[in-house]
């Protein structure tokens, strides 16, 4: 799997190209076809989705997509640290996004029931393909420890469990976490890191060029099947890219 990375001078530009993507792949579809999408968490994405809120409201027909996550914090979903209401805060309620199309995992359940009903709300919601859904778009972030969705270097077994969500971890809060596992992120049409900061050089630079420890960072584990893989990062993370 050839790494297919875009390096952007600002998070603004990133977010512009990101956009002009994810418009791209909503004009492929066919006439009522969905588009699915699992969002990753976290401080990054929020620029993205500033950014679509302000300049691609009524660009895209949000009628067509389908919103799910890759990961989510075990708190109910008006609190703070949650990636649901991260992503209504600052775009589902600037784009009057329909809520029939938006698949939360229920954070506020105990987790083991929280990643067993999510795995089931996936199956029932996504397309299939060789046995496991098949999003048409996975955003995934990247911790400065090599961690990604919700699975940590110390459970990096975790990407390879058979189950399509499970219980994890954060390991420096104890925050109980649902992640989506390898099934699906390798399952999709596409998978689109986005970095950005110059806390993430090192560790970007580690899985890219596969040097120092990059087998223990998580996100090293992702190798899309049949779909594709790219990087969308600032020339801050991107400085040990070169
Ligand atoms: C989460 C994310 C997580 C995130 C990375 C990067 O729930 O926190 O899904 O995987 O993408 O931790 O986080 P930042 O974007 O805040 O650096």
């Amino acid at each position: 799997m050839s790494n297919n990375i875009k390096v952007y001078d600002t998070v603004e530009s990133l977010a512009k190209s990101f956009t002009a993507y994810l418009i791209e792949l909503l004009s492929k579809k066919k006439h009522g076809e969905k588009l699915t999408i699992a969002l990753s968490g976290g401080s990054t994405p929020k620029a993205i989705f500033e950014y679509m809120a302000r300049h691609a409201a009524e660009k895209i027909n949000w009628e067509q997509v389908l919103l799910f996550w890759g990961d989510e914090r075990c708190v109910p979903p008006d609190d703070p640290e949650s990636n649901f209401k991260m992503t209504k805060d600052i775009l589902l309620d600037s784009i009057q996004f329909p809520d029939t199309n938006v698949f939360r995992i229920q954070g506020e359940l105990p987790v083991e029931e929280a990643a067993n009903r999510y795995s089931q709300r996936v199956l029932e919601n996504v397309p299939e393909a060789g046995g496991s859904p098949q999003f048409d778009l996975v955003l995934l972030g990247l911790g400065d420890d090599g961690h990604t969705a919700s699975i940590f270097p110390d459970q990096i077994d975790l990407y390879d469990n058979s189950n399509l969500f499970v219980p994890a971890k954060n390991p420096y809060s104890g925050q109980e976490r649902v992640s989506a596992t390898g099934r699906v992120i390798d399952n999709a049409n596409s998978v689109v890191f986005l970095v950005t900061g110059g806390a993430k050089t090192t560790v970007l630079s580690e899985i890219i060029h596969k040097k120092g420890d990059w087998q223990k960072h998580p996100a090293s584990k992702v190798s899309v099947s049949k779909g594709n893989l790219s990087w969308y990062v600032d020339s801050a993370a991107g400085a040990g890219l070169k």
